[in-house]
């Protein structure tokens, strides 16, 4: 039997940040939303595989065809590269339908020319989003709202069904994997299983909410989602074994995370999270694929906050300033559309999720909104019923609770979209900048100055 391989001993990158070996990860260090897109796309030509390890279509990135840009809400970024292997490890949950789910996006950019065939892999241990899972999220969030007599304590999903499915996995009697949706016989004897206790369960979910449930039938959820099956079927396969040898053949991945680390269902600000592993902790898992050849890790942190559904978020700007920033960051939901909440970036926040990530490099999006603002802060702890925290606390309702300590930075107005060297940011960006790397204690690597992929500034 072939023992993983040691060492991927590759170097032949056209970035100096992903020049040494191994593979690579970029996640997101605060509640979603921070641009990882943009750094996946730049990045994207150094690697061989583009890998996919949690989440599912909550998530949103955009990738640029030609002039026009499209929204993915589960195809890989490498999508666009016909020499890029695609892959949804099986820790991600697909929705296969053509009205919200991966084959939208196929037929989307198929359109546009792009070519989807062996460079689209999506693992057979991946569990399927079946239509009865967006009811039932929809529903949960009903019933407690209704337990609580109003919004604040549901969790604000994306109504994507995405908890129902992790839940499901979990429930394991309930779920279907992309491999049993491909399969004619497993998918008729894995409906006729589940279809009887979801109409029982949702039914009385609806019933308790006040809402129409319309009885599942196993010939109906079949015909349907055995269609979607077959149309999918030439994709679906075992990408840990992909992965594996992949890696033997001295190829490098790139991971992609989704969602991000404030959302991860360990260690985020819990019950307020999306229900996988959002890390780079979760890539093990979440493609089977033992993580001891990660060479880097790129963290991702937006220079404000933002977060979108319910839970705590301390910095939040509930004034002009943070209208301000909404408005110029164009902070709405990529997935919904909802206004996204902003605040100021909470060091204290992005410091933990960067030992969480095991970060080695830090990459910095958004600095350009805050021009013209004269004062910035940055939170670099809380106060606590009268105690200092300097950690990022478990309980939700203690950060909730939580008042923000703050370091107050000189501000700037200049405009720096078209900056392209680190030294002609104004100093007062740079000492921006500077704070975030000595807080964090990992270095900023790259400088985003605007969402496009040439807007960035090397360090
Ligand atoms: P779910 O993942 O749809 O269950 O949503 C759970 C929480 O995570 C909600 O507050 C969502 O708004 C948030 N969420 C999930 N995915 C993302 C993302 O990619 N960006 C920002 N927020 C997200």
């Amino acid at each position: 039997m072939t023992a993983t391989p040691d060492t991927i001993t590759r170097t032949d990158t056209k970035n100096p940040l992903t020049s040494g070996p191994g593979h690579c990860a970029i996640v997101g260090l605060q509640w979603g939303d921070e641009g990882k897109g943009q750094i996946v796309d730049l990045l994207t030509s150094d690697y061989d595989v583009v890998t996919r390890f949690n989440g599912g279509n909550n998530a949103g990135h955009s990738v640029h065809i030609g002039d026009e840009k499209f929204a993915l809400h589960l195809l890989p970024s490498g999508i666009t590269y016909s020499d890029k292997t695609n892959v949804i490890g099986n820790g991600v949950v697909v929705d296969p339908s053509p009205d919200t789910g991966i084959l939208k996006e196929i037929d989307r950019i198929t359109e546009r020319g792009v070519t989807i065939g062996n460079n689209l892999r999506i693992s057979d241990r991946a569990h399927a989003v079946l239509p009865y899972h967006k009811v039932e999220d929809a529903l949960y969030e009903a019933a407690a709202s209704k337990a609580m007599g109003n919004d604040s304590d549901t969790i604000g999903t994306t109504g994507r069904g995405i908890g129902p499915c992790y839940a499901d996995k979990a429930y394991r009697s309930t779920a279907i994997r992309m491999g049993d949706l491909v399969d004619a016989d497993k998918l008729r004897a894995k409906l006729s299983k589940t279809v009887p206790i979801k109409n029982v369960t949702l039914a009385a979910l609806a019933a308790h909410v006040g809402r129409e449930f319309e009885t599942l039938t196993v010939d109906g959820l079949f015909d349907q989602v055995s269609a979607w099956g077959k149309r999918l079927a030439p994709h679906v396969c075992d990408t840990r074994r992909l992965l594996f040898d992949a890696q033997a053949a001295n190829k490098r991945i790139l991971f992609e995370g989704a969602n991000a680390a404030l959302l991860d269902v360990d260690h985020g600000t819990y019950p307020f999270v999306t229900s996988s592993s959002t890390s780079a902790l979760g890539i093990g898992t979440g493609t089977g694929l033992p993580p001891k050849q990660l060479g880097q890790i790129i963290g991702v942190c937006k220079s404000y906050t933002s977060r979108v559904g319910g839970g705590p978020h301390p910095t939040e700007l509930l004034n002009e300033t943070g209208e301000h920033i909404r408005s110029v960051g164009k902070e709405f939901g990529t997935t919904t559309g909802r206004p996204r909440r902003v605040g100021w970036l909470d060091l204290t926040a992005v410091r933990y999720t960067a030992q969480l990530n095991g970060c080695t490099a830090l990459v910095t999006t958004g600095i350009s909104v805050l021009s013209g603002i004269e004062t910035l802060k940055v939170c670099v702890g809380y106060t606590y019923r009268g105690t200092r925290l300097d950690d990022f606390p478990a309980d939700a309702d203690i950060l909730a609770e939580a008042e923000p300590i703050y370091q107050e930075l000189e501000g700037f107005s200049e405009t720096l979209g078209e900056l392209r060297d680190y030294d002609a940011l104004p100093a007062a960006a740079k000492r921006y900048v500077e704070t975030i790397e000595q807080f964090v204690g990992v270095p900023v690597r790259i400088v985003c100055v605007g969402p496009k992929r040439s807007q960035t500034i090397m360090r």
